[in-house]
């Protein structure tokens, strides 16, 4: 029990038990916002905020809340130490880190790749279309990120079930009835991985070509290259951060579209400019992310006094439907205003590195689908419960069958 206390359980915090409370705490979020707002949890010795002032002020204040922590909600052994490592680090150190990163994006911009993407969204919608009914998780939201990031990185695609096994196993959240089943899991898994990308770096090292791998390979941080171990890591890091999210977000895409907003589906197929808009909505409405950092020094800015070395976890998600800053905000509008300033690709220093792919390939792959499939329709038979799992954020869906008409 003592190792977990390295680790916050979250459904320890919200006390939801089921996968369906999980997947909709929108009530809990807004009970919390109301009554609550700066709820301390004794048992994780953990503080939570749920307001949209004072999520957004967790994730700027990096002098008030590090990102240097020793707990965390889904740590990954030996990170801290890791001098490529670019999110558990505060700046003005993480500045440098990030450059590298952004570096190793630069050499061609996400323009060059739009071909290649919209090649992998095209080879996916076409193997959709003689069926009436398809999975569009397993079929698109889970093949599409990891095809694109594995191809981004110089990692061979045809890999990519080994690629997605590994880094769906490295972002599970804890729970107190598995703990020693999951730490176990992730020790392999990343084991594995990195047994996996070492040759792929040795080689690229020594023979250098056009993709992300290489160019950490030839990246310097403070006049030093960086070493094998530490592109390996960093590759991981990507081949990660860009997957499980980025299937979130194109699996709920149709959850919204068929659940939130029947008929919405029509409105997109008249008017292709509205994609982007829906894409955001959903960023905002139907997301359930966590972001944790240190308190760095006693405070008591948000009113109770929390200490140093005490955990604060931001709910994104609430504040994404925070009544004080979105209006109606339970309300799912893809004409709504303002509404990309969702907090789900974080805020501030640690804003996402790979917001602009991620939207980039949720939009085209809806775009190609709406202009592909004249309609989609909720199958009969369709029980949320069957295909919900936990994930990295919150309760997400391991599969969705949809009906659709050419
Ligand atoms: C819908 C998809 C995605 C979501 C919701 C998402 C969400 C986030 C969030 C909330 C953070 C901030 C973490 C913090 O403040 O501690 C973050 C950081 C990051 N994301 Fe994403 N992400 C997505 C896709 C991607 C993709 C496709 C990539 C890779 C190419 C990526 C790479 C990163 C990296 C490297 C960071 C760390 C940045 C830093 O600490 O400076 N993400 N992401």
């Amino acid at each position: 029990m003592n190792a977990n206390r390295q680790v916050i359980m979250l459904d320890e915090i919200s006390k939801l038990a089921t996968k369906q409370d999980q997947w909709e705490p929108y009530a809990w979020y807004k009970n919390m916002r109301d009554n609550d707002p700066v709820h301390y949890n004794a048992e994780q010795d953990v503080w939570n905020v749920f307001s949209y002032d004072h999520v957004k002020r967790v994730l700027f204040d990096h002098e008030l809340f590090s990102n240097k922590k020793e707990r965390s909600l889904i740590p990954t052994p030996n990170q801290l130490d890791n001098r490529s490592n670019v999110n558990l680090v505060d700046p003005p150190e993480h500045r440098k880190r990030r450059a590298i990163l952004a570096q190793a994006f630069t050499p061609r911009s996400l323009k060059d790749w739009e071909p290649r993407i919209q090649e992998i969204v095209d080879e996916l919608i076409m193997d959709m279309e003689d069926a009436p009914v398809v999975d569009i998780v397993q079929k698109l939201a889970i093949p599409l990120p990891v095809t694109v990031i594995a191809d981004l990185l110089g990692v061979p695609s045809r890999d990519r079930h080994l690629i997605k096994t590994w880094s769906d196993i490295l972002f599970l959240p804890y729970n107190l009835e598995a703990y020693a089943e999951i730490e176990q899991q992730k020790g392999v898994a990343m084991k594995e991985f990195a047994e996996y990308l070492y040759p792929i770096v040795l080689e690229k090292r020594k023979h250098p070509v056009d993709d992300i791998i290489s160019d950490l390979t030839k990246a310097e941080l403070e006049g030093e290259q960086l070493t094998d171990e530490e592109v390996v890591r960093s590759a991981i890091g990507l081949l990660g951060a860009g997957n499980e999210t980025t299937t979130t977000l194109i699996s709920n895409i149709f959850y919204c579209m068929l659940f939130d907003q029947p008929g919405v589906y029509q409105e997109l197929r008249a008017d292709l400019t509205l994609v982007p808009k829906l894409v955001e909505e959903v960023l905002r409405f139907r997301f359930g992310a966590t972001i944790d950092r240190k308190v760095a020094r006693d405070t008591d800015i948000f009113g109770p006094n929390m200490k140093a070395g005490q955990v604060v976890v931001a709910w994104i998600g609430a504040a994404n439907r925070d009544e004080s800053h979105f209006a109606r905000a339970d309300v799912f509008d893809i004409h709504r205003p303002g509404n990309q300033q969702h907090m789900t690709f974080g805020a501030g220093p640690h804003f996402c590195l790979g917001a602009p792919l991620a939207r980039l390939e949720a939009n085209m792959a809806l775009a190609s689908f709406v202009k592909r499939f004249a309609d989609i329709r909720q199958t009969e038979r369709f029980v949320l419960d069957e295909h919900l799992t936990v994930s990295a954020t919150g309760q997400s869906l391991k599969s969705f069958p949809i009906g659709l008409s050419l």
